[in-house]
């Protein structure tokens, strides 16, 4: 199999928060590829920097927040973009998002206006990002809404936001981003707001529309079985840090870091040899503010090895076949 080209490089990224409290180093370097029409997982408890790492790509970090160092490569057509260096409220950008990189949130509500249609705001997207007459647009937003199995499209595209099921919600807004066939689409816990019969279409679709369109996905969310649905790959991060990287059956099969080894533990059905019982990691992610010294997970560690883990940072380690670990108990051959 050949391997398809790499579509985005994200380069010992860091994107810090500066408040009266102090720095807050939400992500802090952390390094990954996607190539085009793969499935990247991004899994983590609470706060490790998942939503900020997509909000970097996308420049839309909040103000109080900075791109302290790092390179995100976009890659398209042979040419290579550094992101970082574009200006966050430019016209370059203001391209990208939305045409090549789209995101769906995990609140719809958020994707929208409440004072338009959701086929105003769909056509809006379509005309920014293409050439095309209005009643193209919306002859696109109507195919697009059909896609992603809208209920009579022709009807529901003159329908208001708030005039709409939260499933059909999710589809609006899927459909939005999909308007204008991104090369790589952002879903940040895309499925947690809407119930469990919903998530389970979402994701069907989402899938469907990845084979389909040969677009690459990046999938944040806690819910590792989400993972095991939708992914080729998977990051694991735990405060700002990639702690693991691997193909998504060999984190499954084969997880290396005591904190990945924890989350698995955690869900009974993964993960084999797991599965006998319910394992929460103890302890809880220390406040941002006071970041542990050396590894920062060797506060809840089972595997801590004194001197070492609370006084390095552990370099990245390739153990082969794309499987990265930042951890103490393993060497680089
Ligand atoms: N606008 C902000 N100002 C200050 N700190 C922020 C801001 N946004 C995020 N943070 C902090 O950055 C860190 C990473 O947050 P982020 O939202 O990326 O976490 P997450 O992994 O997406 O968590 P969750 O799973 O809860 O969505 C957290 O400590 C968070 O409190
Ligand atoms: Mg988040």
């Amino acid at each position: 199999m050949t391997q398809a080209p790499l579509l985005l490089s994200v380069d010992n990224l860091a994107t810090h928060f500066f408040s009266q409290e102090g720095i807050l180093e939400a992500v802090d370097g952390v390094s990954f590829d996607i190539y085009a029409g793969e499935g990247l997982g991004i899994a983590g408890e609470s706060g490790c920097g998942k939503s900020v790492t997509a909000q970097s790509i996308l420049r839309i970090v909040p103000k109080n927040g900075k791109i302290v160092t790092g390179e995100i490569s976009l890659i398209q057509n042979g040419e290579s973009v550094d992101l970082v260096q574009l200006d966050d409220r430019g016209q370059e950008i203001r391209q990208i998002r939305g045409g090549e990189i789209a995101m769906v949130f995990q609140e719809p509500m958020a994707a929208f206006s409440m004072v338009y249609t959701i086929g105003n705001q769909i056509t809006e997207v379509i005309r920014l990002h293409q050439e095309c007459s209005p009643s193209e647009a919306r002859e696109r937003a109507v195919e697009m809404l059909r896609r992603v199995g809208m209920p009579q499209p022709e009807q529901t595209i003159d329908a208001y936001p708030f005039a709409l099921s939260g499933g059909m919600r999710q589809r609006a807004m899927i459909a939005m981003a999909l308007s204008c066939h991104p090369a790589l689409l952002i879903a940040d816990e895309p499925t947690t707001a809407v119930d469990v019969t919903i998530q389970a279409q979402v994701l069907e679709l989402m899938k469907d529309l990845q084979r389909d369109m040969g677009m690459a996905l990046i999938v944040i969310t806690h819910d590792l079985a989400v993972i095991s649905e939708l992914c080729d790959r998977v990051m694991i991060m735990y405060l700002g840090k990639d702690v693991e990287s691997a193909p998504a059956d060999v984190i499954f099969r084969d997880p290396k870091h005591p904190y990945t080894v924890g989350l698995l533990r955690s869900v009974p059905e993964l993960g084999e040899g797991h599965s006998q019982e319910l394992d929460p990691i103890s302890g809880s992610v220390p406040s941002p503010y006071r970041r542990p010294t050396g590894c920062p997970f060797h506060t809840r560690c089972p595997d801590f090895i004194p001197d070492v883990c609370d006084v390095h940072m552990p370099p990245q380690i390739e153990l082969g076949a794309g499987h990265r670990v930042r951890c103490h108990l393993y060497v680089q051959d």
